[in-house]
């Protein structure tokens, strides 16, 4: 059980839609959005952003933890995160995203995923997602 109200956790995927609208993925044609709360109830937004050199594209997630960290947000404040990807079921964050994600999110953070699927959510810890991480903080 999450410790971020239900109803919190469904306006904050609300907001990861708006974020995928506004992804860069022509080479992919995958758009993928993250809101990101803050401790103090802010939402920060992040898309995925492509680069003809494949290799240089920014996940949604670690777009909206590196925007969120520039912004002068406190590492490790941060309480959710919510990923939607409108070109599968449901998304899953990538590998990369998810060790960045242990090192930047609060450590009992909630991971909430939507798809093109309606209705259909999954709700993950940080240690579901990357379970005996690499971690030295
Ligand atoms: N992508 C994300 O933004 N987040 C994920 O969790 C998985 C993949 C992006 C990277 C690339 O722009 C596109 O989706 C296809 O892999």
């Amino acid at each position: 059980m999450s410790a971020v109200p239900a109803a919190t956790l469904e306006h904050l995927l609300a907001e990861a839609v708006t974020a995928s609208q506004r992804a860069y993925c022509p080479h992919s044609d995958f758009p993928v959005g993250a809101a990101l709360l803050t401790a103090e109830g802010a939402v920060v937004h992040g898309c995925n952003v492509e680069n003809i050199s494949y290799g240089l594209t920014n996940c949604a997630e670690r777009s909206a933890l590196f925007a969120a960290v520039s912004q002068g947000l406190l590492p490790r404040s941060f309480t959710a995160m919510a990923i939607h990807a409108p070109g599968v079921p449901l998304i899953s964050p990538c590998g990369a995203c998810r060790q960045v994600l242990l090192e930047l999110m609060a450590p009992d953070a909630t991971i909430v995923c939507s798809g093109s699927e309606p209705g259909r959510t999954r709700t993950w810890t940080l240690a579901e997602l990357l379970p005996g991480a690499f971690e030295d903080f």
